[in-house]
């Protein structure tokens, strides 16, 4: 029930309605008994600036932010974590005493679920794709203490350019490729692959997966972004290869999770969120 003490927090985007971030932390804080709801905010690109000015005058504890506010939202913040200011981009806001602090909690989530399977310190991994969600995840994995960070992306050059921008910050191997030999070449010794692109995705589920079982080893861990199918063209072949997959609800899950973490301070109940969203999403 919402009470006179009820904390309020919620998610700003266009769109925001197919956003299954309200059913995951409204579960979460109903299983803890915590007063505490999470509500869309349908905002639109020009009307940022007033929505923040309101969250805060309105005293709203924590915000999401998706398309197209995440880099936008920074203008508008006090201070930002070294993640969010490294990426560049904001997906969870906490405000406190006239303060509003900014957190990027996608690169942290993808971290997490890989770190379920194994330990990503020192380990060379590949990234396919060079967009924001590569963005996020290239920087934690550096932050997080990875060993060898390989972007592989259609278009080289940006693959290329994001490469320049984590070698300005990090003095540890990083590498950009287009798609082709040199990355079979690369995937010989790696641990970790992940796809941050499209490729697979719902309602394109037959599209050709970037990397085939022939190309991957039994020790690899992949990891798909997308989470929609469930089971990607990539991930049928990381499974015909005999590596360790690890489906896109992973990362939805710990982005969420550590965003409650953020706000309440309190342990998140990782099965609540998992739970939801499995049911949400039909499985
Ligand atoms: P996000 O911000 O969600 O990461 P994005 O910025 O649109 O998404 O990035 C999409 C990434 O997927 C890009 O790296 C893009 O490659 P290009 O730089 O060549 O555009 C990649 N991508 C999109 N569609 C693709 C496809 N059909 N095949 C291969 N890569 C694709």
């Amino acid at each position: 029930m919402i009470t006179g003490k009820t904390a309020l927090v919620g998610i700003m985007g266009d769109p925001v309605e197919h956003s299954l971030s309200p059913p995951m932390h409204n579960s979460a804080f109903h299983h803890l008994k915590l007063d505490y709801v999470y509500v869309p905010f349908h905002v639109k690109r020009g009307n940022l600036a007033p929505a923040i000015a309101g969250a805060r005058a309105m005293g709203i504890r924590g915000l999401n932010l998706t398309i197209p506010h995440k880099q936008d939202v920074i203008n508008y913040l006090d201070e930002l974590d070294q993640a969010a200011e490294l990426i560049g981009a904001v997906n969870t806001v906490k405000f406190t005493n006239d303060t509003a602090v900014g957190f990027n909690t996608d690169g942290m989530g993808a971290v997490k679920a890989i770190e379920e399977v194994t330990p990503v310190k020192d380990r060379k991994i590949i990234i396919m794709g060079a967009g924001g969600a590569a963005r996020a995840i290239s920087f934690q994995l550096l932050l997080a203490g990875a060993g060898e960070i390989i972007i592989a992306n259609r278009t080289q050059k940006n693959a290329c350019k994001l490469r320049d921008d984590l070698k300005m910050n990090f003095s540890l191997p990083v590498k950009c490729l287009g798609i082709g030999n040199d990355l079979t070449m690369e995937l010989q010794d790696t641990d970790v692959l992940i796809n941050t692109t499209p490729v697979g995705m719902h309602p394109h589920e037959d599209q050709e997966p970037m990397v085939t079982a022939d190309k991957m080893h039994p020790a690899l861990v992949v990891n798909d972004i997308v989470y929609n199918p469930l089971k990607t063209g990539l991930l049928h072949e990381a499974e015909k290869a005999g590596a360790k997959t690890i489906s896109g609800t992973k990362m939805l899950i710990y982005q969420g999770v550590e965003a409650f973490r953020i706000w309440t301070g309190i342990k998140p109940p990782v099965e609540v969120f998992e739970e939801v969203l499995m049911r949400e999403l039909g499985h």
